[in-house]
């Protein structure tokens, strides 16, 4: 038989030239049959269906039909015809049959229904699921998603440095990057670690967002949006924390919190309404098979303005439902930091929709938010979403360069490490607005998945940095 193409099974499934010759390449998933005919199916990762394969057992050597097992990876060339069983269009009339690599029965994926605690332990292997599949294809398309989003926009994808020297959430949660030898460290005088010998000459760590650098950009380029991973060194284990994660920051010059609060609205519903449109097999698949109302929920947030609400009112509902019985873990009280079950409160059973909470107490937000009149409030915004809590975080900048210097100084930021940010207020210095997308809690809200552990490859959290 002469050379064949090989066809990925996404498009060999949409093919309708029955009668030619094709080759497809992929794992094997299953293989059925009786002593006349096997049927074998074929994944290939380009998308969840499979393609069936119908070998006639007299034109193979026994032992070839014998190896292939689930697991199988295989090069199986012959004839496309329709299908005669329900279920798929095409399949291929085996007439070679390639194998790659046998897959013995010490397979771990011989059997479906796993546990997704097991999968996580060979997370080397879950992208060979048809939910791990699902889940990476939904990953990739929201990522193509949001770049489309923003370069249709008139923003530039700016590219911030992931070694860093400054903590912008000031949060101090950073890991450290060092080259200093741990078991031999040189103090200073007083006593201190001498990080004149480290590789940077001080104290370096990964970064917690790229805002930072990216308000230079903005102050420069007018519109921007960085997308890459940040690290935070938080111990918290949590279904929707993870120490490594990516995140999506634009920073839009002249920009006030209401357009800043507009553009996060329509963002987020611009890549739901692509992930409903462009991982339409995927996501149905995880809605059959995880969560039947994921479908529905997807389409009512399209179909929602989402709520405007000032701390301080939320702060009200949330006493309210205290004082009319409604139990929470922690307490509330003006001034302090929601947590999850307030956000989710307030989402859920109250407004029943997505909530952009803004106007947060200065105390609990990051020094470059612009201040209120009052004092005491920042114009801080987050976003808040059913099943998830904050998905996005973000604010008005302060621009004034004397606010925000009085601020810092409140903070004990010392002016050596952010004097070239406060620059950006000295020179030309304008309204401005930014906000961050966890994309990890966009991917847990598009797939309806409850562990953010499942919606990244190879997940980061406090003792586990396996594969
Ligand atoms: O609210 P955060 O900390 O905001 C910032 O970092 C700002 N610099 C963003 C900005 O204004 N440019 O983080 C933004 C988002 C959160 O809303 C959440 O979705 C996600 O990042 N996030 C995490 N996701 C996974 N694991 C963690 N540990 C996360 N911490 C924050
Ligand atoms: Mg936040």
């Amino acid at each position: 038989m002469e050379k064949v193409q090989r066809i990925s099974v996404i498009d060999l499934l949409k093919s309708k030239d029955y009668g030619k010759t094709v080759c497809v390449k992929g794992w094997v998933r299953t293989k059925r049959g009786n002593k006349n005919v096997i049927f074998i199916a074929v994944n290939d990762g380009s998308t969840l269906k499979n393609i069936q394969v119908v070998a006639d057992v007299v034109k193979f050597d026994e032992n070839l039909l014998k190896q292939i097992t689930t697991g199988t990876s295989v090069c199986i060339c012959g004839v496309l015809v329709e299908s005669q069983g329900g279920g798929q269009a095409v399949e291929i009339h085996a007439e070679t049959v390639k194998i790659y690599g046998t897959a013995d029965e010490t397979y771990p994926l011989q059997k479906k229904g796993h546990s997704m605690e097991f999968l996580r332990e060979i997370a080397h292997l879950r992208p060979r699921t048809n939910t791990f599949g699902a889940i990476f294809r939904i990953r990739h398309n929201m990522a193509f998603a949001i770049h489309k989003y923003f370069h249709e926009r008139g923003f530039f994808y700016f590219h911030t440095p992931i070694i860093t020297a400054s903590d912008c959430e000031g949060a101090g949660q950073m890991f450290q990057v060092t080259t200093l030898d741990l078991k031999n460290i040189k103090k200073t005088s007083d006593g201190d670690v001498d990080f004149s010998e480290d590789f940077y000459g001080k104290p370096a760590s990964l970064t917690v967002s790229g805002q930072l650098e990216g308000e230079l950009a903005a102050t420069a380029l007018g519109l921007i949006y960085t997308f890459g991973p940040t690290f935070r060194a938080e111990n918290s284990n949590t279904p929707r924390h993870l120490s490594e994660f990516w995140m999506i920051e634009p920073e839009m010059a002249f920009y006030e919190i209401d357009d800043n609060m507009q553009l996060a609205e329509d963002f987020i519903k611009y890549c739901i309404r692509w992930a409903l449109d462009n991982c339409t097999d995927d996501i149905k698949f995880l809605c059959d098979m995880f969560d039947k109302e994921l479908i529905d929920r997807l389409n009512f947030v399209l179909a929602n303005d989402f709520v405007r609400l000032k701390y301080s009112e939320g702060i009200k509902i949330l006493e309210d439902a205290i004082a009319n019985g409604h139990k929470f873990e922690f307490p509330v009280y003006w001034g302090t930091d929601l947590a999850a079950e307030h956000e989710r409160f307030l989402v859920e059973q109250h407004f029943k929709r997505p909530v952009i909470l803004t106007d947060y107490p200065k105390e609990i937000k990051s020094f470059y938010m612009k201040q209120n009149d009052d004092g005491k409030t920042v114009r801080a915004m987050d976003v808040l979403f059913p099943k998830i809590g904050e998905i996005i975080g973000g604010s008005q900048r302060e621009e004034d360069f004397e606010k925000l210097k009085k601020r810092a100084v409140e903070m004990d930021i010392p002016d050596k490490d952010i004097w070239w940010y406060m620059d950006t207020r000295r020179y030309g210095t304008v309204p401005h607005s930014g906000f961050g997308l966890g994309f990890e809690r966009l991917i847990l809200f598009v797939t309806g998945m409850t562990n953010i552990r499942d919606v990244i490859p190879f997940p980061r959290t406090p003792k586990n940095i396996e594969f």
